[in-house]
């Protein structure tokens, strides 16, 4: 068998540490049940990393990261680190694993679990069976464009801008990754921009539709205002199949369909590299959408299923190990049927649970799954 497949694991900050360590269980459950043996590292990033190391992330740990086949991400931030300096605040940790390792397409599926439709701050009519995956850019746009900062102006005013700037390139490849995508899905994609006030939203109107028509014209392609897919995803979430966009709007727009769900607290992401045509190999990052929720840090009553379904994406993306993707869903949709909830999913009737009596039933269920 080939080596072992080297797995980098960064809790972060606030809730991470909590539900990496319930996702834990399930990446021992694969070892022991399932033969899937991984060569586990763990390091530090966000607040927890400049307090130890003195950066958001250490040079060492990105290239860590670069020779892992994938990396399992908590979260990072918290009111502790808010008052750094804006080069040295704990959120560079993640955008500088993304960049470094050219992690340019941020997968973020929104799923609307039956069990969970009356969860949702939205009729439940409305978003039962809602299905979508955000394609957001994550490697460039006003993230990284430069010019950039606050200056001081002669009269002593400050002015601050930022750059948002598309290559065709970068719009091209991220572009393809959602056409794919939509054709394993329902072959639908919605590209999203201000094409109607900004050049960059212009040229990615432009390029998107270059590359459908020239390789994807079997997908259907609407192209729709990101104000106004704002919109729509609050009334017609349904009609939505792949929404792709840039950085911002994608940051912006996969929150608002996160949020239709009724729980950040279900839902994982990937962020994948592009192929290396000679190893065949692709960096990847996975990450629940959560963020740090240090409101709620170190009581234990966090929701792990967020980053148990990122381990589950890791399975699938990196490794195509579909089968092992399957059971550790379909091991939260029994949990959650059976009538657990932790506090951000609980509903009348059900039963509130911890971080740790989830995984711990997370981890029952796949036993029984198993057989
Ligand atoms: C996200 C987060 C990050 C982003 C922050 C933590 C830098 O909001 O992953 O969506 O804006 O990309
Ligand atoms: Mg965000």
């Amino acid at each position: 068998m080939a080596a072992n497949k080297k797995l980098l694991v960064l809790p972060g900050d606030g809730i991470g540490p909590e539900v990496m360590r319930e996702t834990r269980r399930v990446i021992e459950w694969m070892a022991r049940r399932r033969s899937l043996a991984f060569e586990i590292e763990e390091g530090l990033v966000g607040g927890s990393a400049i307090e130890a190391e003195g950066a958001p992330i250490s040079d060492a740990t990105v290239a860590r990261a670069k020779a892992a086949d994938a990396v399992l991400f908590g979260s990072v931030g918290g009111p502790k680190w808010d008052g750094l300096p804006f080069e040295q605040r704990p959120e560079l940790g993640i955008l500088r694993l993304r960049k470094d390792l050219g992690l340019f397409a941020n997968l973020r599926p929104a799923v609307v679990l039956d069990p969970l439709a009356e969860a949702s701050s939205l009729k439940p009519d409305i978003v039962r069976g809602v299905d979508i995956m955000v394609v957001r850019e994550s490697t460039g746009g006003v993230y990284f464009g430069e010019p950039r900062g606050v200056e001081t102006l002669a009269d002593g005013k400050r002015r601050g801008f930022d750059t948002d700037v598309y290559h065709e390139d970068e719009i091209a490849r991220v572009a393809r990754i959602a056409f794919d995508l939509a054709r394993k899905r329902r072959n639908k994609v919605t590209s999203v921009e201000k094409a109607n006030v900004m050049q960059s939203g212009r040229l990615w109107r432009a390029v998107v539709g270059e590359v459908h028509k020239a390789e994807y014209p079997d997908v259907q392609l609407e192209n729709m205002y990101a104000d106004n897919c704002a919109m729509q995803l609050c009334s017609r979430p349904a009609q939505f199949d792949v929404i792709l966009g840039s950085n911002l709007f994608g940051d912006v727009l996969s929150d608002l369909a996160a949020a239709l769900t009724g729980s950040l607290g279900m839902l994982p992401s990937a962020t994948l590299g592009a192929v290396d045509p000679v190893t065949g190999k692709r960096h990847a990052l996975y990450e629940p959408i959560h963020g740090s929720a240090p409101d709620i840090a170190g009581k234990g009553i966090a929701n792990p299923c967020a980053q148990m379904l990122s381990f589950a994406m890791l399975l699938r993306w990196s490794f195509g190990f579909e089968d092992e993707a399957a059971l550790v869903e379909q091991a939260v949709e029994k949990v959650l049927a059976g009538g657990l909830r932790t506090a951000d999913i609980m509903q009348p009737g059900m039963a509130r649970v911890g971080t740790s009596v989830m995984g711990e039933a997370v981890v029952r269920e796949l036993d029984k799954l198993a057989g």
